[in-house]
C-alpha cells in the first residue's frame, strides 16, 4: 500500500538482495525499515515482533530459510533452519506452513542450486500472498456493497480486533482488504479499531493504517465493542485468524472470542478473513489442540508510547512487581463465526464448508 506516495510491501528484496521489513515495533510513531542478513535477525524479527501478522510471519520465514541457504545450503542447515524458526512463535500456523513449503522445494536439489532456488520460492510466497489478499477483498467486498445497499447507501460500520491489515500480510491485509476495496468502490464504510491490549496493535497499527490510506475510523477500547453492538452501532466485524481448523474453529489475538460472543448475543454478523495458508486441516477442534502463546508478563504491566520528549518507551501501569498472565491468542469455535472469507469465496464455518471451498486440501471433512 502507499505511503507518502510511495509503495510499499511489509516484506521484500532489494536489488542488490538484501531482505528488509518495515519495523513494526516503531509504528505509529517512526517508519524503520531494517535488513534482516542472517538466520539470528530473522529468528528475532519474528519472535520479537519486528514483524507479526500471521501471513508475514510465514512470508519472513521463507526469507529466512533463503538468507540461510546463501550462508551454507546443506541439508543440516536445511533442517536446522526450520527448527531455529519454528520455535519463534507457536500458534500462526503460516509459520510451518512456509517452512514446509521451503523445504519440500529445497530438498531434492543438490546444496549448490538450493540458495537461488529459495529466493524463487519466497518471492512467490509473497507474490501469492498478495494476490490471495486482493482477492478476499474483492470478495469480502461483496458482503460489505450488500449492506450498504440494504442501509440506502448509509454508512457500513465495521468492527476490526488486531491489525490484519497489510502490515500482517505482505500486502493489502485481511480483514483489511474488503474495507480498502469498500472504499476504492466508493463505498462509505468506517472502522471501529479495538486498541487490543495488551500491544495495541490495533491503535498502533490498524489506525496508522486507516490514518494513511484515508479510511474513515475511531479508535475504541478494547471492552467497548460489545457496548456499540447493542446500540446498533456496528453491521459486521471482520478479523483475521493465525490458525483456522477443519471444521472452522478461528484462533487470533486475545479478545476476539469475546467480539464474536457479543456479536453473536446482538445478531450481528462475524466474519473472518483468510488466507487458504492459514487453515490447519489437521486440527479440527482449535480450544483443545491449537498451542496458545504465552507472552512475556511485562507486556500486560507495561505499555509502549511517545512520551511528551518524543522519546518512544514504556511505562509502568501496575505496581511493582504485580505478576501478569498474557496469552496472546484465543480461539473462536465456528459456532459463533458467520462466515469464512477466503481467495476462493466465502465459507461456512464448518468442515462441509471448508471442505466445498477447498476438495482439493480438506483432509478431515
Ligand atoms: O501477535 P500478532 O500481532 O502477530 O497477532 C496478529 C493477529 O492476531 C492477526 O489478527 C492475525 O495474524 C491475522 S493477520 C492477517
Amino acid at each position: 500500500m502507499k505511503i507518502d506516495g510511495t509503495h510499499y510491501r511489509s516484506i521484500w528484496r532489494e536489488s542488490d538482495g538484501t531482505v528488509k521489513i518495515i519495523d513494526q515495533r516503531w509504528l505509529p510513531h517512526e517508519l524503520r525499515i531494517v535488513a534482516l542478513t542472517n538466520r539470528r535477525d530473522f529468528a528475532s524479527a519474528i519472535r520479537d515482533m519486528w514483524v507479526r501478522g500471521a501471513p508475514l510471519i510465514g512470508a519472513t520465514a521463507a526469507y529466512g530459510v533463503a538468507v540461510q541457504m546463501a550462508h551454507d545450503a546443506s541439508d543440516a542447515a536445511l533442517a536446522e533452519t526450520w527448527e531455529v524458526l519454528h520455535a519463534t512463535r507457536p500458534t500462526a500456523i503460516n509459520l510451518r506452513w512456509a517452512l514446509d513449503e521451503m523445504t519440500r522445494v529445497l530438498k531434492p536439489l543438490p546444496p549448490s542450486e538450493r540458495a537461488a532456488a529459495a529466493f524463487r520460492r519466497a518471492a512467490e510466497i509473497c507474490d501469492e500472498d498478495v494476490e490471495i489478499n486482493r482477492r478476499i477483498g474483492l470478495n469480502g467486498l461483496e458482503l460489505i456493497r450488500a449492506i450498504s445497499e440494504r442501509k440506502g447507501g448509509k454508512r457500513v460500520n465495521v468492527l476490526t480486533h488486531c491489525n490484519a491489515g497489510w502490515l500482517a500480510t505482505v500486502d493489502w491485509g485481511t480483514a483489511t482488504s474488503p474495507i480498502y476495496h469498500a472504499l476504492e468502490a466508493g463505498i462509505d464504510v468506517h472502522v471501529f479499531v479495538d486498541e487490543t491490549r495488551p500491544r495495541n496493535q490495533g491503535a498502533q497499527l490498524t489506525a496508522w493504517e486507516m490514518n494513511h490510506h484515508g479510511v474513515s475510523h475511531d479508535l475504541i477500547v478494547d471492552n467497548a465493542g460489545g457496548h456499540l453492538m447493542q446500540h446498533g452501532e456496528i453491521d459486521l466485524c471482520i478479523v483475521g485468524t493465525d490458525r483456522t481448523t477443519a471444521q472452522g474453529d478461528v484462533c487470533n489475538k486475545i479478545g476476539t472470542y469475546l467480539k464474536a460472543l457479543a456479536a453473536k448475543d446482538n445478531g450481528v454478523p462475524f466474519y473472518v478473513a483468510l488466507p487458504s495458508p492459514t487453515i490447519d486441516w489437521t486440527v479440527r477442534d482449535g480450544v483443545k489442540e491449537i498451542p496458545i502463546e504465552e507472552r512475556d508478563g511485562g507486556e500486560v504491566t507495561h505499555v509502549q508510547g511517545r512520551m511528551p520528549s518524543g522519546v518512544v518507551g514504556l511505562v509502568q501501569i501496575s505496581p511493582d512487581g504485580t505478576p501478569a498472565r498474557n496469552p496472546a491468542f484465543d480461539v473462536t469455535p465456528a459456532r459463533l463465526v458467520t462466515g469464512l472469507i477466503t481467495e476462493r469465496g466465502v465459507a461456512e464455518a464448518s468442515p462441509e464448508g471448508l471442505a466445498r471451498l477447498f476438495p482439493d486440501r480438506a483432509t478431515v471433512a
